[in-house]
């Protein structure tokens, strides 16, 4: 059973919500301590998945070239998409080779979840579909599972209204299923898993699988930011401290470095990602935020609780706090 076990992961959608950083770089490839969310994403997965076909609906080249160029540790096959065809039929578009049972993953979503326990749960209770969960005050931007003393899912609502909401657990982006669900599909069409499909599995043994890990969906701005902190408070005391390498610059940490940046004179932490080939200026303060590959910030600036897209240059004494920016789209 444990052979072959294969994932499909979704990345489609525009990333609206962090324009203008997604004219030029998909939310999952957004670097966080080292590695973009796409791959931080691939390392929640159980151990026994050897394949992962990525569902790719948008910025495809983008995607392959990032796949390409930095091998994840297991195959993962690039399958793409004509048109958007939502979460439910792109799962369908990519699910070559899934056979047995197989694993859900949406590309977006950052956690502390040990994927090996939740398959042992989902085999355990001989489960039809297993669907992780966490807990959320605010559910209304998510989908939300309503169970049983067993916590057998009975009911599924995506993005209810408050007085809607069947409980606090959310979807949180990962789960297990019997390959059957590929069948409940129609082929070549967009539909979306979560509102069209989920509801009427329910028919099934669907578990919820409760976690109190840490978790977040880079879906906007704020929500990178927080998860970059969740990342870092969670990597291992070592790796937090072969990541810096910034002569001439006081770095307090947790910082994260790519190769050939420079930043004499600057001070730079906590919490921030520097991409590769990035030039921060002297008298700069960099706290709290994204610097993407290439990026160049001036002399005596200050950029906090920011996303600065990758090659923008931002001038000498400039204030950036709270922002998304990049430079000037050449698409869309
Ligand atoms: N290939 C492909 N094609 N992927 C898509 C498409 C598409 O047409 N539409 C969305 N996706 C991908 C997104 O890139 C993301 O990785 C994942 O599917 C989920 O889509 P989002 O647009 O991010 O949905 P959401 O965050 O509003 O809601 C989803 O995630 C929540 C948890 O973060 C739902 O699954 C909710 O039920 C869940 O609670
Ligand atoms: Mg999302």
């Amino acid at each position: 059973m444990t052979a072959g076990l294969k994932a499909i992961v979704l990345v489609g959608g525009f990333g609206t919500r962090l324009r203008p950083i997604t004219y030029h770089t998909p939310k999952h490839l957004i670097p966080i301590a080292g590695k973009p969310v796409l791959y931080h994403c691939f390392d929640a997965l159980p151990k026994a998945v050897t394949e992962i076909n990525l569902a790719c609906g948008y910025m495809v080249e983008e995607h392959s070239r990032y796949i390409r160029e930095h091998p994840y540790r297991i195959p993962v096959k690039v399958i793409t998409e004509e048109k958007p065809l939502l979460t439910g039929g792109a799962m369908l578009n990519a699910s070559e080779g899934v056979s047995g049972e197989f694993v859900l993953m949406n590309g977006d979503v950052i956690c502390g979840l040990d994927g090996d326990e939740m398959l042992e749960y989902h085999r355990r209770k001989k489960a039809y579909g297993t669907m992780f969960l966490v807990e959320q005050q605010d559910v209304t931007t998510y989908g939300v599972a309503g169970m049983d003393a067993e916590d057998r899912i009975e009911e599924f609502v995506e993005k209810p209204a408050p007085e809607d909401a069947p409980s606090h657990w959310i979807n949180a982006g990962m789960s297990v299923w019997n390959a059957d669900v590929i069948n409940a599909v129609p082929a070549g069409t967009p539909i979306s898993f979560e509102r069209e499909i989920m509801p009427k599995l329910l028919t099934k043994p669907v578990y919820g699988f409760k976690s109190k890990t840490w978790w977040e969906d880079v879906g906007t701005p704020e929500r990178v930011l927080h998860a970059q902190r969740l990342i870092f408070d969670n990597l291992p005391q070592k790796q937090r401290e072969t990541h810096v390498h910034l002569p001439g610059a006081k770095a307090a940490m947790p910082v994260c470095v790519g190769g050939g940046c420079s930043a004499e004179g600057s001070r730079i932490g906590p919490y921030v990602t520097l991409g590769n080939g990035v030039k921060i200026g002297k008298g700069s303060i960099i706290e709290d935020s994204i610097i993407m590959d290439g990026a160049e910030i001036g002399e005596d600036s200050i950029v906090v609780r920011s996303i600065v897209g990758d090659k923008t240059i931002i001038p000498n004494r400039s204030r950036i706090e709270g922002k998304c920016i990049a430079r000037e789209p050449e698409r869309y």
